[in-house]
């Protein structure tokens, strides 16, 4: 009896209601059906193929009464569209025309498609009194426990980032720190852009992310994400505006996208639970960071990782693993990989090695994990340092393997990179220590299939390979070519 009547109250309360179970959940969730009972409703049905979802609403955000003119805040009448859009039956979309839209945090609901138009911008407020007060939760738009969503449409998403520089400089500018008030401590509190937590199967495709003033996109404890033909743009001196961070995920795949950032672009990292199947492909990379970098948070396991067809370009570090934390990392492939590196500035991490590998204990109290089964295939790479392939006592490297890798060493514009060994964060810090074309400790079962090492000849080192019996066993070393441009000896 009990049952029944709240059963009954809900299908009066959402309209549209009583197709779905899980759209009737969504209504409760989004917190707003009684204001939708009480509207009238705008959006008008859309018909869609029909394998998402059977019939969707279309709620355009400018009858819900957004402005879209860059100046008012269209808050308000954007979560009215995409609540109202949740509560429908089957879901809809939500489409945001041309315009410019400021805003506070967007809450995006399940079933909904954010169909930000070409030619459409929303804009997150530079002010973190628009952000919820937990610094967790500031994101430009968050999705938090959802399922199939999309944010699609070709438009841009912009965090603004170049009103939260304090300082501009050439190096790395200053920037703003929400530290005074609040849960965040130091001089990384500002907003990400994009925050999709604790949710499942969705999709962002089709979309420009400008100017994210913290991490651009980051996926936490989510199953089942596509991230396709996304272009994210964060200037090249700003701190802290990675491009992809996924966090205790499984099951994600980046494809196509563009990616030009000043901190580590794709950046799978483990905190609370493991990280299973990731694959990215076909992507440009620029960053004054890593390309793709393994951590450094790094508490629990990294287990099938595929990364093929990346072009990466003048970036501070290739393909690096930071293993600081008690997690493994294992099955990882990198192919058809097609990379320059260049040395910028000691205040951001990098020294231009192509590929880093390091496992080391953050602090003296850690038991770190291990790596192992790491293929790099068909890798050409245009570097200003070496290969820096380095385990520890707690942590022996093994099962790496190099098949058809071309390393080209130069020395672009004159600057010594090869002084140090950099194990930070943690471990032995900044090391002095002259380069090599392939360094190596700490590791075993090491094969070196079809690798060319070539030398420009301003270059002021050239060792090829550099490791101690004493700490690196089980070496395969087959058709390995070392050479200069400069001696003119027989192939
Ligand atoms: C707050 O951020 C500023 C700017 O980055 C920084 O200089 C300062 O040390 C931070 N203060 C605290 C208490 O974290
Ligand atoms: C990729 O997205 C852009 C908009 O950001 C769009 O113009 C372009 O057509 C998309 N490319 C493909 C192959 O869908
Ligand atoms: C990912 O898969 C692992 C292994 O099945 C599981 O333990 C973990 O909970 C999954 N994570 C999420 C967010 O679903
Ligand atoms: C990872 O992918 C494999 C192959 O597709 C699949 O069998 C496995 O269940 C996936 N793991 C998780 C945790 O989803
Ligand atoms: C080696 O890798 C290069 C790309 O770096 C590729 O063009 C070439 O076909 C590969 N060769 C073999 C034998 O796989
Ligand atoms: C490496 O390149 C060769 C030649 O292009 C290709 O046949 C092979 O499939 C590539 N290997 C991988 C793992 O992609
Ligand atoms: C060496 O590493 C390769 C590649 O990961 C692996 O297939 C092989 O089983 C390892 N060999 C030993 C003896 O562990
Ligand atoms: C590597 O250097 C050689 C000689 O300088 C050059 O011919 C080749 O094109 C370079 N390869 C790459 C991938 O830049």
């Amino acid at each position: 009896m009990g049952r029944t009547i709240v059963l009954l109250l809900l299908i009066a309360l959402c309209p549209g209601i009583g197709l779905v179970r899980s759209a009737r959940i969504e209504c409760l969730v989004a917190g707003d059906a009684t204001a939708a009972r009480d509207r009238p409703a705008r959006g008008s049905e859309l018909e869609m193929p029909g394998h998402l979802v059977e019939s969707r609403r279309n709620c355009n955000v400018v009858d819900y009464g957004a402005k879209g003119n860059g100046e008012d805040f269209d808050t308000a009448a954007m979560q009215e569209a995409i609540d109202d859009c949740a509560c429908w039956g089957g879901g809809g979309r939500v489409h945001v025309p041309p315009g410019n839209y400021l805003t506070a945090t967007l809450f995006l609901r399940s079933n909904i498609e954010l169909y930000v138009e070409r030619g459409a911008t929303i804009y997150g407020s530079p002010a973190q009194s628009d952000y919820p007060a937990s610094s967790s939760r500031w994101y430009v738009l968050l999705a938090e426990g959802v399922h199939n969503v999309q944010i699609t449409g070709g438009g841009t998403v912009d965090g603004q980032a170049d009103k939260f520089v304090v300082r501009e400089d050439p190096k790395k500018n200053v920037m703003v720190s929400w530290n005074t008030t609040g849960d965040c401590a130091g001089d990384e509190c500002r907003p990400r852009l994009i925050g999709f937590l604790d949710s499942t199967n969705f999709q962002l495709r089709d979309l420009y992310l400008h100017q994210p003033a913290y991490w651009c996109l980051h996926i936490v404890r989510c199953n089942e994400v596509l991230v396709e033909n996304v272009t994210i743009y964060g200037d090249f001196n700003t701190p802290n505006n990675d491009g992809i961070d996924i966090e205790d995920t499984n099951n994600t795949r980046i494809v196509g996208c563009h990616i030009d950032t000043g901190d580590d672009a794709i950046c799978p990292k483990t905190y609370a639970g493991p990280l299973y199947n990731l694959t990215v492909t076909d992507c440009w990379i620029r960053t004054k960071s890593s390309a793709v970098k393994f951590g450094s948070a790094t508490f629990h396991d990294f287990h099938g990782l595929r990364f093929e067809r990346l072009t990466i370009k003048d970036s501070h570090r290739g393909l690096a693993f930071q293993l600081r934390d008690g997690g493994s990392i294992s099955d990882v492939v990198f192919a058809n990989i097609e990379m320059s590196t260049r040395y910028y500035h000691p205040s951001w991490w990098g020294r231009a090695e192509p590929i880093y590998m390091t496992a080391c204990p953050r602090d003296s109290e850690t038991v770190v994990g291990s790596i192992s089964d790491v293929h790099f295939i068909n890798i050409s790479s245009t570097s200003e340092n070496g290969v820096f392939i380095s385990g520890s006592a707690g942590s022996i490297l093994t099962g790496v393997v190099f098949q058809n890798v071309s390393l080209n060493f130069t020395n672009a514009d004159g600057v010594d990179t090869e002084t140090f060994h950099d194990y930070r964060p943690g471990c032995r810090g900044l090391v002095p220590h002259a380069s090599s074309g392939l360094f190596m400790e700490y590791a075993s079962n090491l094969t070196f299939r079809d690798v060319t090492l070539r030398w420009a000849p301003n270059v002021k080192w050239d060792t090829p390979f550099e490791f101690t019996p004493k700490t690196v066993g089980r070496l395969n070393i087959l058709n390995v070519l070392s050479d200069t441009d400069s001696h003119g000896l027989p192939v």
